[in-house]
């Protein structure tokens, strides 16, 4: 029992060996200081503050409230991060195609951003666990006749305007990918830096659909008061993270130690309370 055990933790610590070697390469930014032995919670104490990336148009995730201040239901795990940690949060706003390289940069100590956990990105950056579910789903103007299950919709949508924001998952399925299940062809994607930008364009005819998550798609028809619909069909199954760079595996942990707590009952509060607002 005891050799079973020290044998698993060899091979464990072996692992994490290989895997601090792998990213030093890659781990080019700012925060380099983590290589001395120093810790990123270490780090982030001393700086008093915890740097949270996100793109602020994607309700009820996150969106810019009428004092300009970031809200949602990402913030407000973020802000029990940041409790957690006894630091100040602080909020950067940019266009979602540029959290992953802006993380890796060193320009932020996480990314909370209803990302999903696509094998793409876990190149790049480290997930916490996994906190919301969500799909892909088709929002199209009241009066379309558009419907039928994935492969019909994928047939459907073959070859036509579809927006979406520009660099997400909905993007990439609008671009016929086929990591995302995506059987679409040739369809003229228009990607635009908001999901706002984009119910515009569906809503003045130059789209025909828009790609875009769950939540978000319901939260567009709601401020599109009765101009558009969201199609009952889920495109793909998907999970949501925060991001943080990669080799920070104590910063990782209490970021997993918030999402536990929040994960279920007290997520789906927060999405009804940020629906709302
Ligand atoms: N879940 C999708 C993705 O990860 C869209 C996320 C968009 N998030 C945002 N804050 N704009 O690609």
């Amino acid at each position: 029992m005891k050799k079973k055990f020290a044998l698993a933790l060899a091979a464990f610590m072996m692992m994490g060996t290989l895997a601090a070697c792998g990213s030093t390469n890659t781990n080019q930014g700012s925060d380099a200081g983590n290589t001395s032995g120093s810790s990123a919670v270490d780090a982030i104490k001393e700086k008093g503050e915890i740097v949270m990336l996100t793109n602020a148009a994607f309700p009820p995730f996150e969106y810019l409230a009428d004092d300009g201040s970031v809200q949602g239901v990402d913030a407000d795990i973020a802000q029990a991060v940041a409790d957690k940690l006894g630091v100040k949060l602080k909020i950067v706003d940019m266009d979602f195609d540029s959290i992953v390289n802006s993380l890796k940069a060193g320009k932020g100590d996480f990314a909370a951003a209803g990302m999903t956990v696509t094998e793409e990105r876990l190149k790049q950056v480290d997930f916490s666990d996994e906190y919301v579910t969500s799909s892909q789903m088709v929002v199209v103007r009241e009066d379309s006749d558009l419907e039928g299950d994935k492969a019909a919709l994928d047939a459907a949508l073959s070859g036509k305007n579809i927006a979406v924001q520009a660099g997400t998952t909905g993007d990439w399925y609008a671009g016929g990918d086929e990591t995302t299940g995506s059987t679409i062809k040739d369809a003229n994607v228009l990607q635009y830096k908001s999901a706002t930008e984009a119910a515009l364009h569906l809503a003045s005819g130059k789209a025909d659909a828009i790609i875009i998550d769950q939540k978000p798609a319901e939260a567009i028809v709601a401020a599109n008061e009765g101009k558009l619909k969201v199609l009952d069909t889920k495109l793909t199954d998907e999970q949501y993270a925060f991001a943080v760079q990669k080799n920070q595996e104590d910063l990782l942990a209490i970021i997993n130690e918030v999402v536990a707590e929040y994960k279920g009952d007290k997520v789906d509060e927060l999405i009804t309370k940020h629906m709302g607002a």
